[in-house]
């Protein structure tokens, strides 16, 4: 099965009341573990990788690892570009096979930000690829970008923003942000924001970033096996699961990945200390993936079946 790109996805999505998983790789074992979740759970899937994953892994090595395993597995699947910091970058990927790319110019001048989205979008188009753009910046860092605020995305201007760009899809900030520590205090999520965008753009799909959940079981068997994590807090599930029957059809994980492959990994080796074969633990990591995949199939997305 060839990639697809996120047109019949999203569409599915929107009208289905769920959203698809979009999981973060840069290596085999954690790909195998997505796809091998999807594939037991019949659902359609976004594999992504950053700009930092592609410079670990390879452009090309990523792009055949996720073509061979997706045909392995017949899960519809598109591979989308991360935070795509230029065109260059969004263009390389295009080239090399991507079927989605995100331009990221949240940290930009609104009409810098308008400018390079247009330019990917272009090029993108003519490939058939898709292009999600950002608009409003998360707290916390994306790749190479740190921010100490949210900046909420002003609905008004995500309508003129996504008319003037003709993107297909907006990530927006209603106070998610990346990595493990994404609330001081009590988690609270903007949802008077995603309403009002999605009745000003009806029909069209909305991208959730930062969307780990951040499970204190995990960071408790990382803890117990060596791990220094304190403080850590994701978003609340069910915040998530109402935002995907929502106009979110996409939403971003990949914290909670790491963590449980850490966490996995981390008890593994300190319960076989003698062991030294790489596919001993990342087999468990493998399987830890796996694990969560499903149950963000399950309990977040909502995207059980959504293969054709
Ligand atoms: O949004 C950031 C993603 O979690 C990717 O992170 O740049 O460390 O690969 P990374
Ligand atoms: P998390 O750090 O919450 O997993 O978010 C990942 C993300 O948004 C990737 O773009
Ligand atoms: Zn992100």
């Amino acid at each position: 099965m060839t990639l697809i790109n996120t047109k019949e996805m999203f569409k599915k999505a929107y009208e289905g009341g769920y959203s698809i998983g979009a999981f973060n790789i840069s290596d085999m074992e954690q790909l195998q573990g997505v796809m091998e979740a999807c594939k037991e759970k019949n659902s359609a899937v976004i594999i992504q990788a950053s700009k930092s994953a592609i410079s670990y892994a390879g452009v090309n090595t990523l792009v055949e690892m996720v073509k061979t395993i997706s045909e392995q597995t017949g899960v519809d699947c598109a591979l989308h570009l991360d935070h795509g910091p230029n065109f260059e970058v969004a263009k390389m990927c295009i080239d090399a096979g991507f079927t989605s790319v995100m331009i990221d110019g949240s940290h930009l001048d609104y009409e810098e930000n308008i400018a390079v989205t247009k330019e990917v979008v272009e090029y993108a188009h003519k490939n058939n690829v898709s292009v999600e753009a950002e608009l409003g910046v998360l707290a916390g860092t994306e790749d190479d970008v740190t921010s100490d605020v949210h900046k909420y995305t002003e609905p008004d201007q995500a309508v003129d923003f996504v008319n003037r760009t003709g993107v297909d899809s907006l990530a927006i900030a209603i106070g998610t942000s990346h990595g493990a520590f994404k609330f001081k205090g009590e988690a609270k999520l903007r949802f008077d924001i995603l309403e009002e965008i999605q009745n000003k753009l009806p029909g069209f799909p909305i991208v959730l970033h930062g969307a780990s959940a951040v499970d204190p079981a995990v960071i408790e068997v990382c803890n117990q096996y060596g791990g220094d994590i304190a403080g850590a807090k994701g978003v609340p599930v069910d915040m998530l699961r109402k935002a995907s029957s929502m106009a979110v059809c996409k939403i971003n994980m990949d914290t909670d990945l790491r963590l449980a492959m850490t966490a996995s990994i981390r008890k593994f080796l300190a319960e076989n200390p003698r062991e030294f074969d790489p596919r001993k633990y990342l087999g468990v990591g493998r399987d830890a993936i796996k694990e969560v995949v499903i149950t963000k199939i399950e309990n977040v997305l909502g995207s059980e079946d959504s293969n054709k």
